[in-house]
């Protein structure tokens, strides 16, 4: 993305987010997911720190969202109540680390918080009595909610103290009483809250305290002013006052403990009683903490650093139909690589026809992508908001992409059909060649990934292999075999190849490994074949006419030189002329296991000194090479006359 396209990007990004962040935190109503939100504001920080000159000081990353609803009386914060930035890596936190190292000189240890999906409150009390509490607010002004906060069970009116101090903390909701209330939301045909949060937030923004005290909300604290050394110390002096604290916080003496801690509770989050999206990260030592300052709306000293985010916004790059086994036509958006859930992710499912015109979907898109378990990623909204005017409209095509047969769609039924029963086989037979032993050889990916992959729209090309990323192919990773990863590493190392074996590789009908070699031999390179005539063709050894026009042919169509450029993109050709021509014109044929060296290298051997090999025996073979356990072929070699060599010897021959 160039300065220009950023600007563009930013402005649209602060629009949606102003939007979407007013009606959060000004009208309680929320109509994209909080990861989504926070998703796009990931987005924007990157951008701007891209760009820092674009850095506005109206922009969101700068200011703290949510004004106080004006039916609240208004508390003045004591300090101005801050907020956190993002970190969603360990490279985030590294980075975050390196910056503060640059400002202070003091060792750094954390204290690490998990970090509650509530609503941020302050307590203030004077002679160990509770006085106000409100809201965040916009940070400086926050609303008073004393009576609603009140009716909280866990917020302690007197302190076992008679100081006075000013307490932070997090109300929240825990998930079983959360889907109580929905269910009785649904009893009484009012609409279900989203998450904890939003019955929290609802629950203490609403005048009635009957309303809050009717719903079990619980409390945490996690900050005193001016109290302590250290955060540690904060959280025993919270303790002792009589405060709830979370006994799961943790003091860390470095990131890697962090990350150990942040990985821990990305696993267990789910048997806790309560959500959590991530920790909070805290240099522990409030004397550096001070020292380290606020950045705009951000103290310098804490990071949120929260789990894998399971939506996320993406560019729909392009939209593609995909033929399934039973000729089922399935749309499927090809995506700006985005992570969700920890890994990257570059496909989404739009399912069929009619699911494209409810989403409103188009081409250039920004759009919400979110994955529920283990099923390909789906798109869950697309953000208008978000457009340039350069979309662009997609066509349901009425010809198939893979053998132009006319599309059909019976009646009563969501899907466009290729009605043609051979059209998948054809499809993925290319790709069992494109990826076998003596072609691209990509262990592990064998015939049932191979339809799988084709069959959730993964691929369509054998060029759609190398765009694959693992958070792809995740849905697959009971069915396989092997894991995302070890795919994924599969086709990754595949991606310099041998000029011959590439050719052949393509399928081209009639061109056998030894034509491939032959033509690799001659032409030296891709755009040689491809530009080559009937008659250059023809100049090649051992190639004829109908050899040469099915070449020129397959040439010649679109649909295959667009997979070839694409190819080209991803995997470097080499070509290396042979060797030397020792074998020239022998023919090799080989049986049993050889000891040192596998068949298929054995095979390479032979070829790549000139010489052939042969399946099976006849009159012309030269050479018949026996490993352990030879087949019926050794008796026919004796039968013939042929030359038998052993496996010693066969080697000094490749040498
Ligand atoms: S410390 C400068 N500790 O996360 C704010 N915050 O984006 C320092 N939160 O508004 C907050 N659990 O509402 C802290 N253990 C925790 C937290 C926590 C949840 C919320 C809090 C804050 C937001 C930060």
């Amino acid at each position: 993305m160039d300065k220009e396209e950023a600007r563009q990007r930013i402005k649209k990004l602060r629009e949606t987010i102003n939007h979407h962040r007013y009606l959060y935190h000004v009208q309680d109503k929320q109509e994209i997911s909080d990861e989504a939100l926070d998703s796009l504001k990931k987005e924007l920080w990157d951008l701007e720190q891209e760009y820092p000159e674009l850095i506005t000081v109206d922009s969101p990353t700068q200011r703290i969202g949510g004004k106080p609803l004006k039916q609240f009386k208004k508390i003045k914060h004591p300090e101005r109540m801050l907020s956190l930035n993002d970190a969603f890596s360990e490279e985030d936190m590294e980075d975050w680390e390196k910056r503060i190292k640059k400002l202070v000189s003091e060792p750094l240890n954390y204290y690490c918080e998990l970090k509650l999906d509530g609503l941020a409150i302050e307590l203030i009390y004077s002679n160990g009595v509770l006085q106000t509490c409100s809201t965040r607010g916009d940070g400086s002004i926050g609303e008073d909610v004393t009576q609603n906060l009140k009716t909280v069970e866990d917020i302690p009116l007197k302190l076992n103290s008679d100081a006075d101090v000013v307490v932070r903390g997090e109300v929240f909701l825990n998930k079983k009483e959360f889907s109580r209330i929905n269910r009785e939301q649904e009893a009484k045909g009012l609409p279900k809250y989203a998450n904890p949060r939003n019955v929290a937030a609802g629950s203490i923004r609403q005048l009635d305290p009957k309303i809050t005290a009717g719903r079990k909300l619980e409390s945490n604290a996690y900050d005193i002013l001016n109290k302590g050394d250290d955060h540690q110390q904060k959280h025993q002096i919270l303790k002792e006052f009589g405060f709830r604290i979370n006994s799961n916080n943790k003091y860390c003496k470095d990131l890697s403990e962090v990350f150990k801690f942040q990985n821990y509770w990305k696993k267990k989050r789910e048997g806790l009683p309560y959500e959590i999206d991530g920790i909070v990260v805290i240099v522990n030592d409030n004397k550096t903490f001070e020292k380290l300052g606020v950045v705009g709306k951000t103290p310098r000293g804490s990071i949120a650093y929260k789990f894998p985010l399971r939506q996320s916004q993406a560019i729909i790059e392009d939209i593609v139909v995909q033929v399934g086994r039973t000729g089922a036509i399935t749309p499927v958006a090809h995506l700006s690589p985005v992570s969700i859930g920890g890994t990257t992710i570059t496909r989404a499912t739009l399912h069929n026809e009619d699911e494209i015109k409810r989403l409103g979907v188009k081409i250039g898109d920004t759009v919400i992508v979110g994955r529920a378990g283990d099923v390909i990623p789906d798109i869950i909204k697309v953000l208008v908001e978000m457009r340039t005017k350069k979309e662009k409209d997609f066509k349901m095509p009425s010809n198939c992409p893979v053998c132009s047969a006319r599309l059909v769609r019976p009646q009563r039924e969501v899907l466009w059909r290729c009605p043609n029963p051979k059209c998948f086989a054809r499809q993925r037979k290319s790709i069992y060649h494109f990826v076998s032993r003596a072609a691209f050889d990509i262990r592990g990916l064998g015939p049932k990934i191979i339809d799988k992959l084709l069959d959730e729209g993964l691929i369509q090309t054998p060029a759609d292999l190398f765009n694959l990323k693992e958070g792809d192919i995740i849905p697959l990773e009971r069915f396989a075999e092997k894991s995302a990863q070890n795919i994924i590493s599969s086709i990754q190392s595949r991606k310099e190849i041998e000029l011959s074996r590439f050719i052949y590789s393509l399928g081209i009908r009639n061109v056998g490994e030894e034509t491939a070699r032959n033509l690799a031999n001659k032409l030296q390179d891709i755009e040689n074949l491809q530009k080559a005539s009937k008659e250059d063709l023809e100049n090649v050894q051992d190639i004829g006419p109908i050899v040469s026009e099915s070449i020129v042919e397959w040439f010649s169509k679109e649909k295959n030189t667009h997979v070839v450029q694409r190819l080209k993109k991803s995997v470097r050709i080499i070509h290396q002329p042979p060797k030397s021509r020792k074998l020239e014109g022998k023919i090799f044929v080989l049986t049993g296991a050889l000891q040192s060296l596998t068949r298929e290298s054995a095979k390479g051997k032979i070829l790549d000194m000139g010489g052939e090999v042969s399946g099976s025996i006849s009159s012309n073979t030269d050479f018949v090479v026996a490993g352990d356990v030879p087949g019926t072929k050794l008796k026919k070699a004796r039968d013939l006359n042929i030359k038998i060599v052993f496996e010693k010897e066969f080697l000094k021959m490749i040498k």
